[in-house]
């Protein structure tokens, strides 16, 4: 089955045809990052403006990267949930169009379950693709950082999810206090990888929450953070030092160790409480961090897992996931009308 999906959630305007739901023929992201860096963040309205600038050269261009045409196309697939809903909106309005002239089946997919699935996909065609059943999710963005019990694509529990900012927003901001530019995730990422980058120069907080509590939190790393830089308010402790390249350096370690260490404790609780998953799958844009990478393919190897960790480029947001995702869910006879909804929130 040819699958194209569409992606247009937050700031990415991006379309993909996938074959088979992990064989990707084309994935063509259009990211807007330019135009949000002056405002260390999203703006809503600026997004949606460019999404219905972007959505139908990108569609086209996915399709000349596959070499196909629309006629070869099976089914339509596109993320309506959860988004920023003025974006989520323009994604949803061509696919309906698009399905609904061609006379192909469309299906709706939720972005944090689409996430969870990109481990899957391939740029070669696979040997074997066979995912096994209960499984671990652990989704790590810029909007979600939550951990699931998956009976299978259709089927899913949340174990826990973060109370106040998602991992890559809680990078973003750190980064902004640093003085780095937005997204602040990868830059935080190239400045720790320096070999003289110090891990421990600052011991920023672990949140464990309750003892048996499988939900995170990042606001207290984030204020140690900002303490770190610019001081403790009430002046009762000495200011902080300047803040130098090589201070900005230990600081983007020690925070990453921070980060890499609250998902992984999580993660082991998890599994405690769901021994009989024996698959983890992992998405986000934050899983494209080198250092949770590392840690994740240790604990996976440790507990016996098969960890399906998406490449790089499946890590940010693509519509390569989502169209992946649609051809599972298509196989399972999920299919949804021209009365698809665009809605902010998450079904899981
Ligand atoms: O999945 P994504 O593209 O969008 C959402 O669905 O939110 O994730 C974007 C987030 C941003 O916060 C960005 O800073 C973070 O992923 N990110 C990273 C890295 N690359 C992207 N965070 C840490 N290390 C990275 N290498
Ligand atoms: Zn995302």
């Amino acid at each position: 089955m040819i699958v194209l999906g569409i992606e247009s959630s937050c700031d990415e305007t991006a379309a993909a045809v996938v074959e088979s739901g992990v064989l990707v023929r084309s994935s063509v992201v259009a990211s807007q990052v330019a135009l949000h860096q002056e405002y260390a963040g999203v703006v809503p309205e600026i997004a949606s403006r460019r999404h219905v600038e972007q959505i139908l050269p990108v569609v086209r261009e996915a399709l000349a990267q596959a070499g196909m045409g629309l006629g070869m196309v099976d089914a339509i697939a596109v993320g309506n949930r959860p988004g920023l809903i003025g974006c989520l909106l323009v994604g949803v309005a061509a696919a309906k169009s698009l399905a609904w002239s061609l006379g192909r089946p469309l299906v709706g997919v939720d972005h944090v379950a689409a996430h969870l699935y990109s481990g899957l996909l391939r740029d070669e065609p696979p040997a074997t693709m066979h995912a096994s059943f209960p499984a671990l999710g652990l989704v790590v963005s810029g909007g979600h950082t939550s951990l699931y019990l998956l009976e299978d694509w259709t089927r899913s529990c949340r174990l826990g999810s973060t109370i106040d900012d998602a991992l890559g927003e809680a990078y973003d901001k750190a980064a902004t206090i640093m003085g780095l530019p937005y997204p602040g995730g990868p830059v935080i990422d190239r400045l720790a990888a320096d070999p003289l980058a110090d891990d421990r120069a600052h011991d920023l907080p672990v949140s464990r929450l309750g003892a048996d509590s499988l939900d995170f939190s990042f606001s207290g790393l984030k204020t140690a953070m900002l303490y770190a830089v610019r001081g403790v308010p009430g002046g009762r402790h000495a200011p902080p030092p300047p803040l130098t390249d090589d201070r900005r350096r230990d600081l983007a370690a020690s925070f990453q160790r921070a980060a890499s260490k609250a998902i992984i404790l999580k993660l082991g609780r998890a599994l405690d409480r769901s021994p009989q998953a024996r698959t983890l799958f992992t998405g986000g844009g934050v899983t494209a961090n080198s250092r949770l990478r590392r840690e994740l393919e240790a604990f996976a190897t440790d507990r016996g897992l098969t960890l399906h960790l998406p490449s790089k480029r499946y890590c940010v947001d693509n519509a390569a996931m989502v169209a992946g995702l649609g051809c599972r869910l298509l196989e399972a006879g999920v299919r949804h009308g021209p009365d698809l909804q665009a809605e902010p929130t998450t079904s899981m």
